[in-house]
């Protein structure tokens, strides 16, 4: 009865009769998982284009990246969105956005081991011009995470601040260098075609996440919690493994397969892939601060494995 009444109110706040609803219920099906977790509609979306069995590994295996992607930016969301912020929940989500990266970083073998590199050069001819680059959800975890100028090109950052207009500060956003001519202006179709699609749905992003990225987030916390050791190692370890475990182990197994001839071949997304990809030239950071100087002229080259620190920077 008393679950009764409190639907019973629920039901007339909506101007509904609770009976109505529970009558349903005598005739509803009950749920299933099947139902629930949509596997049917989930298991059909893998479609070959090639009959080389091992593209259905690369098509699932990017697949389950877009979903950890999106798991990643359920939490953050849930940071950004958060008014009254405490230490606990920020540190919580933290943790478990590091937990799905440290699986992308670690699962990374899929790519890199689990594939045979002849199937992997006839299928990747059907691919062009579609890449990996094209993920438009790297690109907001990427939004979502820092300081818009830590994503400038490093060639451009002095030319951009916090007054430039969103459309001016993207079209210097570090990745833009895999595809334009910065001579010319001339946009690859890989960049052409990405921004086509997204550009908008971006600037609005950036807008949103111009004040609300977990950097920003991370100092409207209190003095005392920004210097907790645990905190910092927790930030400094998601900033490590997005751009320096994940970076790499994306660009061995890119070496391993478009190196594999005697002359290393194009991309299908046609950039100048070995210099482009290496984090020591771009030096993403997320949170430049809590890095020392020589960890960041180090970034990329040194093996930071040991990147908790003891005390506070
Ligand atoms: C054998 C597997 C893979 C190879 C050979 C490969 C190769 C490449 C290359 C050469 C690029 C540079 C852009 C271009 O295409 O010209 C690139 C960019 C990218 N790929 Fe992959 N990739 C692979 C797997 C993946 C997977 C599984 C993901 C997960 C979604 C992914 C996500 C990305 C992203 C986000 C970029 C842009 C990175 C940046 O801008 O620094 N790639 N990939």
């Amino acid at each position: 009865m008393e679950i009764y009444e409190q639907l019973k109110e629920k039901y007339s706040a909506i101007g509904q009769d609770v009976d109505v609803h529970l009558k349903g219920l005598l005739h509803s099906k009950p749920i299933t998982y099947w139902d629930y977790i949509q596997t049917d509609a989930l298991l059909g979306l893998q479609t070959q284009r090639t009959n080389q069995p091992d593209e259905m590994v690369f098509i699932m295996y990017h697949q389950i990246n877009e979903l950890l992607f999106k798991m990643i930016l359920w939490e953050i969301e849930q940071i950004a969105d958060n008014e009254e912020l405490t230490p606990d929940f920020f540190a919580e989500r933290l943790d478990r956005i590091s937990r799905y990266f440290d699986m992308l970083s670690s699962s990374f073998t899929i790519m890199g081991d689990g594939m045979e590199v002849e199937q992997y050069m006839k299928f990747r001819d059907t691919l062009t011009p579609a890449s990996g680059f094209q993920s438009a959800q790297y690109r907001m975890i990427e939004f979502a995470s820092t300081e818009l100028i830590n994503l400038i090109d490093i060639r451009f950052r002095e030319t951009i601040d916090r007054d430039t207009p969103f459309s001016h500060a993207f079209e210097h956003l570090y990745w833009q260098a895999a595809g334009k001519n910065y001579k010319t202006g001339e946009k690859s179709a890989l960049l052409f075609n990405f921004e086509n699609r997204y550009m908008e749905d971006f600037i609005t992003f950036m807008k949103k996440y111009n004040t609300l990225n977990l950097w920003t987030k991370f100092k409207s916390l209190p003095e005392a919690t920004q210097q907790d050791t645990k905190l910092i190692n927790a930030m400094r370890h998601y900033d490590h493994t997005v751009n320096v475990l994940w970076v790499m182990a994306h660009l061995n197994a890119a070496k391993k397969y478009l190196n594999s001839g005697k002359e290393s071949v194009e991309a299908t997304g046609g950039s100048e892939w070995q210099k482009y990809m290496h984090p020591k030239y771009q030096k993403r950071i997320f949170f430049p601060e809590l890095w020392s100087e020589d960890e960041i002229e180090n970034w990329g080259i040194t093996n930071l494995e040991k990147h908790e620190i003891v005390e506070a920077v």
